[in-house]
């Protein structure tokens, strides 16, 4: 077993130990994949200022997110097929939420449902809403996820259609899966995760099939969601999600100052600057370049999150310096869960807190509330 002491090391093993058609869907971004490089090695260019011989004694990184206590403020961006990285994905990925001290989001797109998280957690957990031609599903969806207890919805704006990720059409990674000789062959070699899915029952989308109309089983279910995104969505649905709703509402996938205005002017809690992770629009900015002018503009009307190539806690310090308020990780979790489950997530909180923790010190500051664009070195981060 390996020495465990960055997300790297967690992404080496997810990669050894998880089918190479998982693996790749978790590791990729859209056509040339400029986007997805750009999220993190942006995140580099960014310089700290180091400072010395100023009291760095009784640290705290803890802050709140839409009101929720958060350990630091990082929580678990809604990641589709969480549960085929690992089996029972979900339900471990919200555990060592849990018990970590930050919340969890659940795709739509889910392996485990919300009842399944419900019944196997007690924190409360965050619900994530893709917007569909059926509004009756989408209402019941909303009313399960309240039902469990969800007190936050999540509502990703950016899917309505859907970018193309070159390496899934290649690895047949379609509703329903195309199993290559190569992918039978390449599941052999993962004795652990054949042995997890062989013990468990959930292996498809649970939120959908038995709950959508006509979703019975996986070839119904390709069909169904090939229909389902809806292009039309506008300003007007987001309003009626957020009537619906009633409970706080977070809207992710804002990359454009426009928009972020608003989504400002919605109503909605929070919103997250996301480019999905460089899986939608190929050629977008970074989201951590896009992060300071939206940040500026509307962040004292909304609180304003970014997610996109977090890898470290250093990257949490440079998006709060930056004016995030609160950060979502997608792949770092992932990674974490393909490589040891629910202690691979854990692993992965323990890393970049403890990395956020003392790169806060290293710049000179105790607790997250004083910290803003002076620990950066000017020059190196826009805005
Ligand atoms: C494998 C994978 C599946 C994803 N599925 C969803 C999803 O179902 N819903 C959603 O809103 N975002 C989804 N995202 C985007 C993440 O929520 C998040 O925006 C992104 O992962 C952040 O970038 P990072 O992975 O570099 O941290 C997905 C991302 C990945 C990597």
């Amino acid at each position: 077993m390996p020495v465990i002491t960055n997300i790297e090391d967690l992404r080496m093993l997810a990669q050894k130990r998880v089918p190479r058609m998982f693996y790749d869907y978790a590791d990729s971004g859209s056509w040339t994949e400029g986007t997805y490089r750009a999220n993190q090695a942006d995140f580099q260019k960014i310089l700290l200022r180091q400072r010395v011989a100023v009291n760095m004694a009784n640290r705290s990184t803890a802050t709140k997110m839409v009101g929720v206590d958060v350990k630091m403020p990082v929580a678990l961006a809604p990641v589709g097929l969480t549960g085929m990285q690992h089996a029972d994905g979900e339900i471990l990925a919200a555990r060592a939420a849990e018990k970590f001290g930050v919340p969890f989001t659940l795709s739509t797109m889910s392996i485990c449902s919300i009842e399944d998280i419900r019944e196997n957690t007690t924190a409360p957990f965050w619900f994530q809403l893709y917007w569909m031609r059926d509004r009756d599903f989408m209402e019941r969806l909303m009313a399960r996820a309240k039902a469990a207890g969800c007190p936050a919805l999540v509502l990703t704006l950016d899917l309505q259609v859907i970018g193309q990720r070159h390496k899934d059409l290649k690895n047949g990674l379609t509703a329903p899966p195309k199993p290559t000789l190569a992918n039978i062959f390449n599941l052999m070699t993962k004795p652990r995760w054949c042995l997890g899915m062989a013990g468990t029952p959930r292996h498809t989308f649970r939120n959908l099939v038995g709950h959508a109309k006509g979703v019975s089983d996986m070839s119904s279910l390709g069909a169904w969601t090939r229909e389902q995104f809806d292009p039309r969505l506008d300003w007007n649905d987001v309003a009626w999600i957020r009537q619906r709703w009633g409970g706080k509402l977070i809207l992710k996938g804002i990359m454009d100052l426009e928009d972020a205005k608003l989504a400002a002017d919605s109503g909605a809690d929070a919103l997250v600057v996301s480019n999905h992770g460089g899986r939608q629009l190929d050629g977008a900015p970074s989201s951590i370049a896009a992060l300071p002018a939206i940040a500026d503009a509307v962040g004292s009307r909304i609180e304003v999150w970014m997610d996109g190539g977090i890898r470290s806690g250093q990257d949490v310090l440079k998006a709060w310096a930056l004016g995030a308020r609160g950060t979502l990780i997608g792949r770092a979790f992932a990674y974490g869960l393909g490589a040891m489950g629910e202690a691979g997530v854990s692993a992965a909180l323990e890393i970049i807190h403890q990395e956020l923790d003392l790169t806060m010190a290293f710049c000179g500051h105790t607790r997250l509330t004083d910290v803003d664009r002076r620990i950066l070195l000017p020059g190196t981060a826009r805005g």
